[in-house]
């Protein structure tokens, strides 16, 4: 509209541009108001709209900052490349959000809307959490309690803004900058990241099969004086893999005679598909584990919220570091949160999304078995979102991201699921992203880097 107008120039009237364009007022009146707010067009009142005369684009130098702020911390450029946002048309099997169709939409959006008109868009809640809320955390733990006595309660619960804020907490809460934590390698790439932004010094151990071996890991606790140890037990993110009931038992007794706790992140709780979960905290009577279960994955990604269970002193601290942090977590997004998992229809939605979520994962295998090279797969997990490849000799997992992204499909690099050096060349792909119509159209995409 401004194209060809000098600067100083006078707009055309509406009534003008409406004849020139054929289009109507209203529109004509919006497109102008969208170029006084772009600064193109200054707007006179009784004399008319008129082409700004053009600014010369301000330089801005930020190089004072570099000698302001000095060398990068330990906690410089960790952001996992699964939090890029893709275009449109690409194959996204990098992000770790699974799709609208596995989500229960109507549900989410009439107790946004209900939340929207109670009490909770107005009101300042608990600073651990709405009761009922942390209630519905407490009680999920408490039906997998085998002994009564040791249930937790409401009492023992802190309503947080999502998963990852819970890990900055629990990490900040529990264990000093220098300290070390020990975490399963590979391990999620956002609790590597919280933990070093934590201060803390990151210590893996690799996993023997499913689970650690618990002589290595006591040697771990022995040699690093660490008191943390964060571990996914079901359907670890990115490997898939599960401890089973002895291995769970073994690793809580290391955790209990080294008097460290387990931070245990129930990350994939609603995205069992063939087993069942059981939380390691249900066994725990002296407040080792700490508990870690997030909504956002099973809600919706804009619905942030999970709980977790402590007991004692860690408790009050995590509690007191979430104040610190924000206070207190929206009553509005809390309200929504269980007004979702409480209605009749959760679990029937927890059922059909799991289903799907077998055709995703059984579609995914079956495709790498027929088109990769054989033992790509590592394994196939019973739960969770995620394949965990493992490249053919020769291949690097870089090479093969950036080969696959110009080709428009999105993957995760291996190297940053690992606290420290990868032991191989890695990949992870997750199934509860894209479109499974497209899956044959990805394992392509693969299939031509790696043969
Ligand atoms: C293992 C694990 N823990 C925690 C989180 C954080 O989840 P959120 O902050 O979305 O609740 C994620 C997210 O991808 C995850 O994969």
């Amino acid at each position: 509209m401004v194209a060809g107008l000098r600067a100083g120039a006078r707009l055309p009237s509406t009534r003008s541009l409406t004849a020139r364009f054929g289009a109507s007022p209203v529109t004509v009146q919006q497109a102008v108001r969208a170029l006084v707010r772009e600064g193109l067009v200054e707007s006179r009142p009784g004399a008319g709209n008129f082409v700004r005369h053009a600014q010369p684009a301000p330089r801005a130098d930020y190089g004072w900052q570099t000698a302001a702020l000095g060398a990068v911390g330990p906690h410089g450029a960790l952001v996992g490349s699964t939090m890029q946002t893709p275009a449109d048309d690409v194959i996204a099997m990098h992000s770790g959000y699974p799709s609208d169709d596995l989500l229960p939409v109507r549900a989410v959006q009439s107790a946004l809307a209900r939340a929207a008109r109670s009490r909770s868009a107005l009101d300042r809640p608990h600073a651990s959490g709405l009761p009922e809320l942390r209630s519905w955390f407490a009680q999920e733990v408490a039906e997998a309690t085998a002994s009564r006595g040791s249930a937790p309660t409401a009492a023992d619960v802190v309503v947080m803004p999502g998963g990852q804020s819970a890990l900055s907490s629990i990490f900040r809460a529990l264990a000093r900058p220098g300290e070390s934590i020990v975490m399963e390698s590979p391990s999620y790439w956002g609790a590597i990241a919280a933990a070093r932004q934590a201060g803390l010094v990151v210590v893996p151990v690799p996993r023997a099969g499913d689970a650690v071996d618990p002589i290595v890991l006591t040697e771990v606790f022995e040699r690093t004086r660490a008191r943390l140890f964060y571990a996914m037990p079901h359907f670890a993110n990115p490997t898939g893999s599960t401890w089973s009931p002895e291995q769970a038992a073994a690793v809580l007794d290391v955790v209990r005679e080294n008097s460290a706790f387990l931070v245990e992140d129930d990350w994939a709780h609603d995205f069992a598909i063939d087993a069942v979960v059981r939380p390691v905290v249900a066994n725990d009577t002296d407040g080792h584990v700490v508990y870690l279960r997030s909504l956002t994955k099973s809600i919706s990604p804009a619905v942030r919220i999970a709980g977790v269970i402590a007991r004692g002193p860690a408790l009050s601290r995590i509690r007191a570091d979430r104040v610190v942090d924000g206070l207190y977590v929206s009553g509005v997004l809390q309200t929504a949160a269980l007004d979702v998992v409480t209605a009749p229809g959760w679990q029937p939605h927890l059922r059909r999304m799991r289903d799907q979520l077998r055709q995703r994962r059984d579609a995914l295998t079956a495709l790498i078995s027929a088109g990769l090279p054989a033992g790509v797969l590592t394994a196939v997990p019973a739960g969770g979102l995620n394949l965990w490849l493992r490249l053919p000799p020769g291949i690097t997992a870089a090479g093969v991201v950036a080969a696959c992204a110009a080709e428009g499909l999105l993957i995760s690099p291996g190297e940053e699921w690992f606290p420290a050096e990868a032991v191989g060349e890695f990949v992870r792909l997750n199934y509860s992203g894209p479109n499974p119509g497209r899956f044959s159209e990805a394992v392509g995409i693969l299939a031509a880097q790696l043969h």
